[in-house]
Order: structure tokens, then C-alpha cells, then sequence
């Protein structure tokens, strides 16, 4: 069985104040969460170090949304992998698309950032999907497939056996329109058969986990697809009632599999 990962990204939001309380309601409404579902938050990079001080004797994990595809290098204002680690990340959001769109962030480069962050051991989230037209043309899973086939032509399959990857369709991130649940499985089951022509082990143990207007209202009816087996979520994860809902959603429907 795959262990379910919920990962709120969120993103250039918070204060310091802010982020204190939702740290200390996340950890109130997540106690009773038990480990057969692994929580994590990526905060904004500046916010990493108190995010884990809070977090240090919790079970929610730490990621960063971003990091460099340079290990060690003279580049202002990148962080490198190896910081994410030293502040107490396990994971790293790798190619989201506001930073494919809005920051130029080429599938050459991205695939660059999935190699960098695992040589320093962190599990990189590896982003894909489609854009609105591309959807409307039918080419979502041909975009899918090119954005996948870059990173395994640079880090090849067993590289996956330390990833996850997050399909998040671009028309369905922050608009509240939301892949229905039978149209992210179809998108998941292609994205695990491709995997699978390259190893069935690699592809049965990979996560595939959705993002795009999830919420706490539609997270149990994603959640209980055959593959799909999380997700990261946006505006959601700034309400620590809601992320925690959502958790408890994933938890109860990988156990019902
Ligand atoms: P959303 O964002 O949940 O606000 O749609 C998801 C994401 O961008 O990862």
C-alpha cells in the first residue's frame, strides 16, 4: 500500500504572526493523525526555520517550494538544496507552474532541480500538467507525458523510486474549478502506465498526488481513487482546519482501499 502524502504549498503567503498561529492550530487539529498518512507544509524559504522550531517534535513535516538546480555556486538569491536540508526540509516542490508560467522555468531546468535535490537527499515533488487551451485541444496527458519524459531522460526510473509526483492541472489551480475525480484518475492511471512501462515496481510504490482547487468538500471523492494518493493543496492549507480536514480525508480513504 502506498502511504498517502498531503502537502500544503503555501506559496508568498504569511507573517510571522500568522504563521505562529497556524502552526499552533495545525498541530492541535493533526495530534490524533496517525502515521499510515504523512503531512507536510512548505512554507515561504524565510519562514523554513521557524516553521521547524515549531514543528520539531510534530509529525508534520517541512518542505521547500522551490530550490536551486545549482548545488554550490556564486547565484544571489537562490537557495540551494543542501540549505532546505540543513533547515530540517525532506521535501522540495520542483516545477510548479507558476514558476514554469510566471518565472520561464524550462523542463531542462526543472529536471536539473529534481537531480540537485536529491543529491542532497531531499524527495523532490515533481509538478505537471496541463494548461486550459492545452486541455481544450486534447493534449493534456502528451504535455504531461513531455514534461515526465525530461526529467526521467536526466534522472531515469529508479530516481522515482524518492519522488512524488504532483499532477496539478493548470486551469484547476486557484480557480476553484477542480478536475472532477474521475477525470484526475484517468489522468493518474496514464501517468502510473507510463511509468510502469519502464518498472512495475517503481510505478505500483509512486505516488501520484493532485493539486487544484482541492478542498475539504471535494478532498474524500479525489482521495478514493484507485491512484490517487494525496494532495498538495493551495489556498486550503492556510486554513488549519481545512488542511487538517483534508489529511483526515486521505487517511480514511487509503485505508478503506
Ligand atoms: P490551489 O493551489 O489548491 O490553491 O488550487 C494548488 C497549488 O498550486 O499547488
Amino acid at each position: 500500500m502506498r502511504t498517502s502524502l498531503v502537502a500544503g504549498n503555501w506559496k508568498m503567503n504569511g507573517s510571522r504572526a500568522q504563521i505562529q498561529l497556524l502552526v499552533q492550530d495545525l498541530q492541535s487539529n493533526l495530534a490524533q493523525l496517525s502515521s499510515d498518512i504523512e503531512c507536510l507544509v512548505c512554507p515561504p524559504s524565510i519562514y523554513i526555520d521557524q516553521v521547524s522550531q515549531a514543528l520539531k517534535s510534530s509529525i508534520i513535516q517541512i518542505g521547500g517550494q522551490n530550490c536551486s538546480e545549482i548545488a554550490i555556486a556564486a547565484f544571489t538569491g537562490e537557495i540551494s538544496p543542501a540549505m532546505l536540508r540543513d533547515f530540517g526540509c525532506n521535501y522540495v516542490i520542483i516545477g510548479h507552474s507558476e514558476r514554469r508560467l510566471l518565472l520561464g522555468e524550462t523542463d531542462d531546468v526543472i529536471a536539473a532541480k529534481f537531480r540537485v535535490a536529491q543529491g542532497a537527499g531531499l524527495k523532490p515533488i515533481l509538478c505537471v500538467g496541463e494548461t486550459k487551451e492545452q486541455m481544450q485541444s486534447g493534449q493534456s496527458f502528451l504535455v504531461v507525458a513531455r514534461q515526465l519524459q525530461t526529467v526521467l531522460t536526466e534522472v531515469g526510473i529508479n530516481a522515482f523510486a524518492n519522488a512524488v509526483v504532483a499532477y496539478e492541472p493548470v486551469w484547476a489551480i486557484g480557480t476553484g474549478l477542480t478536475a472532477t475525480p474521475e477525470q484526475a484518475q484517468n489522468m493518474h492511471q496514464q501517468i502510473r502506465e507510463k511509468f510502469s512501462n519502464l518498472s512495475l515496481d517503481i510505478a505500483a510504490k509512486l505516488r501520484i498526488i493532485y493539486g487544484g482547487s482541492v478542498t475539504s468538500g471535494n478532498a474524500r471523492a479525489l482521495f478514493e481513487q484507485q491512484d490517487i494518493d494525496g494532495g498538495l493543496i493551495g489556498g486550503a492549507s492556510l486554513k488549519a482546519r481545512d488542511f487538517s480536514d483534508i489529511c483526515h480525508a486521505a487517511k480514511s480513504s487509503m485505508a478503506s482501499l
